[in-house]
């Protein structure tokens, strides 16, 4: 599987109908929140297709409120259930559930599916997975269910206000580039071409998002890809990461940074903020011990070296203290590792966001 890079509800039973009523009173008010990208975004939407690419069987979900897989690839929550929990919000459910409906709907939704990539070539092995303009298209028959419930000029509101996070791009690298030798990709296009082509498609997909509503994008760059445990496995070189993943990684991120200021300028408004995920990882990945991690190579759930080969399955080793691994599947973080990763999203400096963390965001838009 290996869809993302390295990567990628909150119930209180006894006071269940407090809670539900608070959310309702709440909802109201709570910006919606929607979600684009790969595995290290998605909530479950692969569950509802046939696909390679899924979370849905023990021990995903090890560490989740009800201890079961849910879809999502970490052991407890992951960073939209986190940034979620910052806005004051219930998690949004996947586009594909059942029971997104009704009041539901206003909360928001998430579209991501485990996988897919900026170019629609990327993740073709997994088959049936929600590709980005598929996203787009969900997003445009969400908008036109909200409408019917509450209106065109509330429904155009409450996306113009919402929070958006899009999480894409590092499969583009390790499910596409790299899948194989002399990948079709690869013989096309030198790295450096490449990252320009991924720009620039890039580029495409977030004006469409702006043309759709959004006016608050969250965009995060890509993790360290030639660090996780599955490039450990299988590229790195006496325990070092894979050079060549980590050119690509930083060949990526500062083009991506540059692309978003440049929409930003077009556009006259800070609408794209980048979160510079690689560099608070790399954090990790240099320095684990200052994090309270035990290790940033060895996955908790896999098998062979670094726990890096494969899936993680039920016959796979399980380390018995999650919060001791940054990384809990070959390519995925702990939900650890997403907290902090959350916690610099929302109040990190310029060099983790750019312009402004998730706090100052909020503070602003709230006086607008
Ligand atoms: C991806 O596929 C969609 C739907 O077929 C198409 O509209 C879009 O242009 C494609 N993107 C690229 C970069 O080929
Ligand atoms: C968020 O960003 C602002 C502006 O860069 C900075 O002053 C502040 O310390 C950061 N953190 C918080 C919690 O606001």
């Amino acid at each position: 599987m290996t869809m993302a890079l390295f990567s990628s509800n909150i119930f209180v039973l006894t006071f269940g109908v407090l809670l539900v009523v608070g959310v309702i009173v709440q909802g109201a008010e709570a910006r919606a929140f929607f979600v684009f990208g790969d595995s290290l975004v998605d909530s479950g939407n692969n569950n509802y297709l046939a696909t390679t690419a899924r979370a849905d069987s023990p021990p995903y979900g090890i560490d989740y409120p009800t201890r079961r897989p849910t879809g999502r690839f970490s052991n407890g929550l992951n960073i939209p259930d986190l940034i979620s929990q910052k806005l004051g919000a219930e998690s949004v459910l996947p586009y594909l559930s059942p029971q997104l409906r009704g009041d539901k709907l206003l909360i928001g939704a998430n579209f991501a599916s485990a996988g897919i990539g900026i170019l629609n070539d990327t993740g073709a092995q997994f088959l049936n997975i929600i590709r980005m303009y598929r996203q787009f298209e969900y997003f445009q028959e969400y908008q036109q269910r909200v409408t019917s419930q509450i209106g065109v000029a509330q429904t155009k509101t409450l996306v113009n206000k919402a929070l958006v996070l899009i999480t894409v791009g590092g499969n583009d690298f390790v499910n596409n580039y790299y899948l194989v030798p002399y990948s079709a990709r690869s013989r096309q296009y030198s790295l450096p071409d490449y990252v320009k082509f991924l720009i620039i498609e890039y580029r495409k997909l977030l004006q469409k998002l702006y043309d759709l509503g959004a006016r608050r994008v969250l965009v995060t760059g890509t993790g360290p890809l030639g660090c996780v445990p599955a490039e450990l496995a299988m590229r790195g070189t006496n325990g070092g990461c894979s050079d060549e993943l980590q050119r690509a990684a930083s060949l990526f991120n500062p083009q991506l940074l540059h692309m978003l200021q440049g929409l930003n300028k077009k556009i006259g408004k800070n609408v794209f903020i980048a979160a510079n995920t690689g560099e608070m990882h790399n954090n990790f990945v240099n320095n684990p011990a200052a994090y309270g991690f035990a290790t940033s190579k060895v996955a908790c759930c896999g098998q062979g070296p670094y726990n890096g080969l494969g899936l993680c399955t039920p016959l796979s080793n399980l380390c018995p203290n999650r919060n001791l691994y940054a990384f809990w599947d070959p390519f995925h973080p702990s939900e650890k590792a997403n907290k902090l990763i959350v916690e610099q999203i929302m109040s990190g400096s310029k060099r983790y966001m750019n312009p402004m963390n998730l706090s100052t965001i909020l503070a602003l838009d709230a006086r607008a």
